[in-house]
């Protein structure tokens, strides 16, 4: 797929007030500093389209982009990050859910994970948790430029062996990596294919 456009629409806090078009959407979720922003921009080929930062919890609301004038790109705030209090912690997480749970023309979220870790309980639980509520979800693994090509095969192949003790099919699965542009086309590809469906 080819970006002809990719614009920033809003910010806010309430899935009531994302817009209203009822266009195909895709959201991007995972901790704080995996690099959803960065992907984002990397996907659109837009330097700084979305607002990215080398410390965590720079996103903190939900960021709607239009692309090619058809389609919606998401970005989310980051999970799991300990710096902010627990009240404003509790906050995220329903605003988070309620658009997870409310938003209709959602067809794919994306949860990102960074390629040189493990299996994070927090990442399990939250693909657990679109399972249950029916969300379609692709893995992307971010940051594949620190690590050589074996290291990337066996990350990977750890994760599915972890992903396979739970569920019965693998999920989509993306290699990426926002700085050495690795992924765009399979990303852009699989949301052209989804969103004809
Ligand atoms: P929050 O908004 O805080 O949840 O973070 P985020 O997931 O949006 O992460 P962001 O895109 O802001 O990137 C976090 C840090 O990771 C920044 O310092 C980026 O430069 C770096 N980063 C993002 N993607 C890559 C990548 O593909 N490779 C490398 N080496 N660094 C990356
Ligand atoms: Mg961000």
């Amino acid at each position: 797929m080819k970006i002809k456009s990719a614009e920033f629409v809003v910010s806010n806090s309430e899935v009531a007030k994302c817009p209203k078009n009822p266009i195909p959407e895709y959201a991007f979720i995972g901790r704080s500093n995996v690099g959803k922003s960065s992907l984002i921009n990397m996907l659109t080929d837009r330097r700084s389209l979305a607002k990215t930062s080398g410390r965590p919890g720079k996103t903190q609301l939900i960021n709607h982009f239009i692309i090619n004038d058809n389609w919606y790109l998401v970005d989310l705030p980051g999970y799991g990050y300990a710096r902010v209090s627990k009240t404003s912690k509790k906050k995220f997480q329903k605003f988070i859910t309620n658009y997870f749970e409310q938003r209709q023309q959602l067809v794919s979220a994306f949860v990102l994970v960074d390629i040189r870790h493990k299996p994070q309980p927090i990442d399990l639980e939250f693909m657990q948790y679109l399972g249950e509520n029916g969300i379609p979800f692709g893995i992307i693994f971010t940051k594949a430029d620190k690590l050589k090509p074996k290291a990337i095969d066996k990350q990977v192949d750890e994760y599915c062996q972890e992903l396979l003790k739970t569920w019965e099919e693998l999920p989509p699965y993306f290699i990426t990596s926002s700085s050495k542009k690795i992924g765009q086309e399979e990303v852009l590809n699989f949301i052209e294919a989804t969103n004809e469906e």
